[in-house]
């Protein structure tokens, strides 16, 4: 069986009661949600609301209509970029930062838009102060990734939110990699958005996400068409989360993340972090002992998630990735993770890194396979 590695990029495997509720979900409740009175459409609705509640519970938002249903983070991150921001704005991002982020920014910097991009401290960290250094009159915008996906570094999130919150400037996070394993409080950190990726560390299945919006901050329509409710209305209803959720969900990805949900209550965020964070450090500690391998990012502990990124000398990460696939069945993902200017500032451009990403069901023998198929590789 292959030894998965790879779970910043999507969870493998998800909690058995996914397989069980993707399996059942669409012979048992497969009705298009809200649109229409009948039972099965109803028993669609109540999944999707139930969901929405347990991932208002999961950052503790304050209200349900605040949630808005996703394709993925990705989808959340443009909603969020392109809806708010106008001619003149100015943004504060970082280096860290994946393509979901830097490429809609770049693409409205072109023309509409300034940008000014934070660079981290050699381990992979922003720090509060330069964001609030570089906090113009006209910034409307600080949208910071909750955790690199290349280094796994934790990124200020709470402070970084103080500093917007004081300034008046909205603050965006992109969750993707913190969402499962690091407790989230929007209120406490004064997220203004957040973008969240249900397949990740969530553990539900792929085309799955969220929005969550304060909602004192209109954003402009995404896409626009039925509801399921205001049929008349010539125009998208304004009302949350109708306005910005047209279309029929992915109702069967969303029942499955919700069984995911479920179970990442039962098991805690804080004992899949302790357990996630026993394996990295024993993986950090295995690795430190190769020479030839070269490793990214802090060795605080508190400040990281489950990823740690590699080199090995003499070897590309692509060449690596394809080796430990092929010969050792070790999943892992290679080259620059969809986050070029982290990899330009590390330099390791076109290299790239090998990037291991642990998730919940991680064992120490995966990390003693991937050791020794590193050893193998060198010898
Ligand atoms: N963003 C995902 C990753 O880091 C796909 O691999």
């Amino acid at each position: 069986m292959t030894i998965y590695l790879d779970n910043a990029a999507t969870s493998h495997p998800k909690p058995p009661k996914v397989y069980e509720t993707l399996a059942s979900c669409l012979q048992v409740a497969g009705a298009n949600p809200g649109r229409a009175g009948h039972k099965m459409a109803r028993l669609a609705q109540q999944i999707i609301e139930n969901t929405r509640f347990k991932l208002t519970k999961l950052i503790s938002a304050s209200s349900l209509e605040q949630i808005i249903f996703t394709f993925n983070a990705t989808d959340a991150l443009n909603m969020a970029i392109k809806g708010i921001l106008e001619p003149g704005d100015h943004v504060i991002t970082s280096y860290l930062e994946h393509n979901s982020v830097l490429r809609p920014l770049q693409n409205l910097a072109q023309k509409q838009i300034t940008l000014t991009l934070i660079k981290p401290s050699a381990e992979g960290l922003i720090s509060p102060k330069d964001i609030e250094k570089a906090i113009r009159p006209e910034t409307k915008l600080i949208a910071i990734t909750g955790a690199s996906n290349v280094l796994g570094t934790l990124q200020p999130i709470e402070e970084i939110g103080d500093i917007a919150h004081q300034n008046n400037k909205l603050f965006l996070v992109d969750a993707s990699q913190v969402l499962g394993v690091i407790p989230i409080d929007v209120e406490q950190m004064h997220i203004d958005l957040l973008a969240g990726s249900g397949h990740k560390a969530l553990m539900g299945p792929p085309g799955t996400g969220f929005l969550y919006t304060s909602l004192k901050n209109p954003i402009k329509n995404w896409r626009e068409g039925g509801t399921g409710g205001d049929s008349l209305s010539p125009l998208q209803p304004t009302n949350l989360p109708h306005q910005l959720e047209a279309g029929t969900h992915n109702f069967l990805g969303i029942a499955g993340l919700e069984t995911a949900l479920d179970f990442i209550e039962e098991k805690t965020i804080k004992k899949i972090k302790e357990q996630e964070l026993f394996l990295l450090e024993n993986l950090i500690a295995k690795l430190k002992e190769i020479p030839e391998v070269t490793l990214y990012g802090t060795f605080d502990l508190t400040k990281r998630v489950g990823v740690q990124s590699l080199s090995l000398k003499g070897y590309s990460s692509d060449e690596v990735a394809t080796i430990l696939d092929e010969h050792f069945d070790i999943a892992v993902r290679g080259g620059l993770h969809c986050a070029p200017l982290l990899h330009q500032a590390l330099g390791t451009v076109p290299n790239g890194l090998v990037r291991v990403s642990l998730g919940a069901f991680n064992t120490l023998e995966d990390i003693e396979a991937f050791i020794f198929a590193i050893k193998e590789i060198i010898s």
